[in-house]
């Protein structure tokens, strides 16, 4: 047992190998400047990041090896992160380099904070609790300049899978996005779609629904979406949108998309805090902030009433729910988390 597992069992956190050895987001790059810690909690681990001057990102445990002091409500000086219970100084490499008791002493070796392997990538701060067993999921979109992009949330919601489900779900679009993403008079009838289950996770073929507001430009559309399901709790949509008024149709283009890169960091098993990343490729694009005013509203929406599901666990036992065949994709994925072995925050 590796130091990372002989510690999640002291503390009782997250027992999950898949997930431990999963990258989540924990946060937003520019959120973390140099001379701030910022404490976060991810599967019951409570954390650390903080940014060199250089701009190199660190995320460590909340905790102090000294006596166990949490390092977050130290501060950073000198580029050091200082513990506040006894002001033993931590430098980049996480190595101590200094107890104020002793300062002519070389700190030993052991004294050292324990490290999480992180990366930015797509505007987010993704770690790593255990050994990555894949790579960071692919944003096709985002090395794209014909794509504008803008990082929307957090938002907040219980199940992180429970978000992910209904990002992925169109049928509920005219019910709880009525007169948005769709229409509650006049719901649309959902056509058979396939599912596929690759190495990289699970994708659809385009589903079609009328949104009569669902995009930014505020223009009624035919949209048809193609969902991937990338990795637990990460999911994607690209989505294809025809301009249906006839008299605005002159300002859409074949290729419009609006693609949506959406990530979940499970606190614990029944608290999680979701990020987006869209990325959309109409001319002219609308404004940050109007992109953000949308999904404030789709989001709030989402969580007032995904929160109210019970068992907050998902059940990824398909026994415990029925599914309709407009459903496929969500039921998949409760199959697919339960093939691949996701245990934490679920219910079986
Ligand atoms: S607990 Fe951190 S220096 Fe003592
Ligand atoms: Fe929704």
């Amino acid at each position: 047992m590796n130091r990372v597992s002989v510690l999640a069992k002291e503390l009782q956190g997250c027992q999950d190998t898949v997930l431990l050895n999963d990258w989540h987001v924990t946060g937003v790059s520019e959120d973390v400047v140099p001379g701030k810690l910022v404490p976060v909690t991810l599967l019951e681990r409570d954390l650390v990041m903080w940014r060199q001057a250089d701009g190199s990102l660190h995320v460590w445990e909340d905790l102090c090896v000294h006596r166990g002091a949490r390092l977050s409500k130290g501060f950073i000086c000198e580029d050091r992160v200082v513990c506040p219970y006894h002001g033993w100084n931590y430098d980049g490499t996480s190595q101590c380099v200094l107890m104020p008791a002793a300062p002519t002493e070389t700190p030993m070796k052991k004294a050292r904070a324990i490290a999480h392997q992180v990366v930015e990538r797509y505007g987010f701060i993704w770690v790593c609790l255990g050994t990555p067993s894949n790579d960071i999921p692919a944003f096709p979109e985002w090395d794209d300049p014909s794509y504008t992009k803008v990082l929307c949330g957090p938002y907040h919601f219980r199940s992180g899978y429970r978000a992910i489900e209904n990002f992925i779900d169109t049928t509920h679009f005219p019910f709880v996005h009525a007169g948005v993403n769709g229409l509650i008079d006049n719901p649309d009838v959902i056509a058979p779609y396939e599912v596929d289950e690759t190495e990289d996770g699970l994708s659809t073929n385009e589903v079609r629904v009328t949104q009569p507001y669902g995009d930014p430009r505020n223009v009624p559309v035919i949209a048809y979406y193609a969902y991937r399901c990338l990795r637990p709790l990460v999911a994607y949509f690209r989505k294809r949108v025809e301009i249906s008024d006839p008299a605005r149709a002159a300002e859409g283009n074949p290729n419009d998309r609006f693609c949506t890169f959406l990530t979940a960091q499970q606190i614990d098993e029944t608290h999680s805090i979701v990020r987006i990343c869209c990325a959309m490729n109409f001319s002219p694009a609308p404004t940050p902030e109007e992109v953000r005013k949308r999904q404030d509203l789709v989001y709030a929406q989402d969580s007032e009433i995904v929160d109210t599901q019970r068992p907050e666990r998902i059940p990824v036992d398909l026994r415990y729910e029925l599914h309709h065949r407009s459903d496929l994709l969500g039921q998949k994925y409760r199959s697919w988390l339960r093939n691949m072995g996701v245990t934490y925050g679920t219910f079986c």
